[in-house]
């Protein structure tokens, strides 16, 4: 395991937060999560647009360039010497004595680069339980800002249950995981909630759409409501780090066994990598 702080590699348990950092004091930043398969990162010009694209969002101006970022991943790989790795990246507002509005000070980049969580195999063939939970989110979910409060309350009542995900529900539509996106399957036709402001624009989401129109499977990006998922023929939640990942169970409803669609964008997905 490593890690990187402002502008150095440090240990990860070595202390180097200031207590006035921004992104201790108020989520005052942006993130991103990259996974990397055999020392490669994958998807990484796309993570690191979308980090840009957040970084506009909240008017943050990034202090590396996009070039320069990348040889900090890969140095960062190089260190770790771990070849099944995640990356976790942060970008927040920087170091200045406590007030709201933005400070005149740089922003600042850490990092960390661990072994992956990995899913068991098990799961994956026979899918997670899922639970659904009111989104309380802010209306800026497409940006991947620091302030998950609301995610890892989801998490953890659903983790409590023992399921593996939570899924918000806004006025009715299904919007996405708490850590994922959500996609529905019926009568052969794949759903998932449109790219607005209300999802984050998932990196896995984008791939595995590009995936299922190559299979001439139709994809529509339609919301749905939570009937619609409870009676859909198959459904799945797309992630960095869980793939293309099964779900077997809506609350307390069980949904077929059978899971044609899912089975074929999951190993599409992980056939890009291995
Ligand atoms: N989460 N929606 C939310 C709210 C997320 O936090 C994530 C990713 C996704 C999926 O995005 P992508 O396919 O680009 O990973 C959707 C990361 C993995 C995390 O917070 O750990």
């Amino acid at each position: 395991e490593i890690a990187f702080y402002q502008n150095r590699f440090v240990d990860v348990d070595e202390k180097v937060i200031p207590i006035q950092e921004r992104g201790h004091q108020f989520g005052d930043g942006i993130y991103e999560v990259i996974r990397v398969y055999g020392g490669t990162p994958f998807m990484l010009k796309e993570h690191l647009a979308r980090l840009e694209k957040s970084a506009a969002a909240i008017e943050l101006e990034m202090p590396y360039t996009l070039h320069e970022l990348e040889a900090i991943i890969m140095e960062g790989l190089k260190r770790s010497g771990i070849p099944e790795a995640e990356v976790y990246l942060q970008i927040t507002r920087g170091i200045s004595s406590r007030q709201h509005h933005y400070p005149d000070a740089s922003a600042v980049y850490s990092m960390t680069v661990r072994e992956v969580r990995a899913i068991d195999e098990k799961i994956r063939t026979d899918g997670i339980s899922v639970i659904l939970l009111e989104d309380e989110r802010w209306l800026n979910c497409y940006i991947k800002s620091l302030n998950l409060l609301p995610n890892v309350i989801a998490k953890q009542k659903a983790a409590s249950g023992g399921h593996g995900e939570a899924i918000f529900v806004r006025d009715g539509i299904v919007t996405e995981g708490a850590s994922s996106n959500i996609f529905a399957v019926k009568d052969n036709v794949v759903y998932t909630h449109p790219a607005t402001k209300r999802i984050l624009h998932g990196i896995t989401r984008a791939k595995v759409m590009e995936l299922a129109r190559l299979q001439s499977v139709a994809v529509k990006e339609q919301a749905f409501d939570e009937v619609f998922l409870k009676q859909c023929d198959e459904a799945f939640i797309t992630s960095t780090i869980s793939e293309v990942l099964p779900i077997a169970v809506v609350d307390d409803v069980t949904l077929p066994n059978e899971r044609p669609i899912t089975d074929g964008l999951a190993a599409a997905y992980r056939h890009l990598f291995s």
